[in-house]
């Protein structure tokens, strides 16, 4: 499928505003459910309509209303869950899954420790995490998914390095990935430059 780039310049502003290392915690978290908001306008773009008769207070008429696959919105662990407030306003009967999984330090590999979906699998996932760097994460979490049965995921994200677009196109090429930029490359600790730093430890203050 494809990767889009939200271009928008309001997400541009407001993630050069994130990428600041004076940023405070407080700052970063608002900007991210801002951010989360404006994107989820995109990801969402696609949702197919149904029409159905109402009254204005003039006349009848066919009314476009959302149709078919309700949402679940699907953050990974912890920094994911930055991303769940913003996509929770645009889409408020939305369910929320959680999938637990962090890097090691040494491997980069990701270490799953958490999983709770809602039971019908005929959801449409909104996968989440501000940060695709290697993509071990993101495709770790999207086989879990579609293992226990979910068929339509996206994922989105804030930055993403290429190394990880082309890990999750490779493994996952039926998903669609979302990401307010696509950023140079990695460290040779696996960060993402220039990247915005740790998002986990830049949401919640754990630095
Ligand atoms: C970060 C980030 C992603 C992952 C991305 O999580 O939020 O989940 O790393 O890296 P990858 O694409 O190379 O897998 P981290 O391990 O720091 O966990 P945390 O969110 O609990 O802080
Ligand atoms: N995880 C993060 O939080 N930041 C990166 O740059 C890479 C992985």
């Amino acid at each position: 499928m494809a990767l889009h780039v939200i271009d928008h310049p309001l997400v541009q502003h407001k993630l050069s505003i994130m990428r600041d290392k004076e940023t405070s915690t407080m700052k970063f978290r608002e900007l991210l459910k801002e951010i989360s908001m404006l994107m989820g306008y995109e990801v969402t773009r696609d949702m197919p309509l149904m029409y159905e008769e109402i009254e204005t207070p003039l006349m009848k008429m066919n009314a476009p209303k959302i149709a078919g696959k309700k949402v679940v919105i699907v953050p990974i662990l912890r920094a994911g869950l930055g991303m769940v407030d913003g996509l929770m306003q645009l889409i408020p009967s939305a369910r929320v899954g959680h999938i637990g999984l962090y890097r090691d330090e040494n491997t980069c590999l990701p270490v799953f420790y958490y999983y709770k979906m809602p039971a019908n699998k005929e959801r449409a996932v909104i996968l989440t995490d501000p940060m695709l760097a290697t993509g071990g994460s993101a495709c770790d979490a999207i086989a879990r998914l579609k293992a226990d049965g979910f068929k339509h995921i996206r994922f989105m994200c804030l930055v993403a390095a290429p190394h990880g677009v082309r890990t999750v196109m490779e493994q996952h090429p039926d998903v669609d990935i979302y990401a307010a930029s696509l950023d140079e490359g990695l460290n040779e600790k696996n960060y993402i430059l220039p990247g915005l730093g740790d998002a986990g430890d830049r949401i919640f203050g754990t630095k």
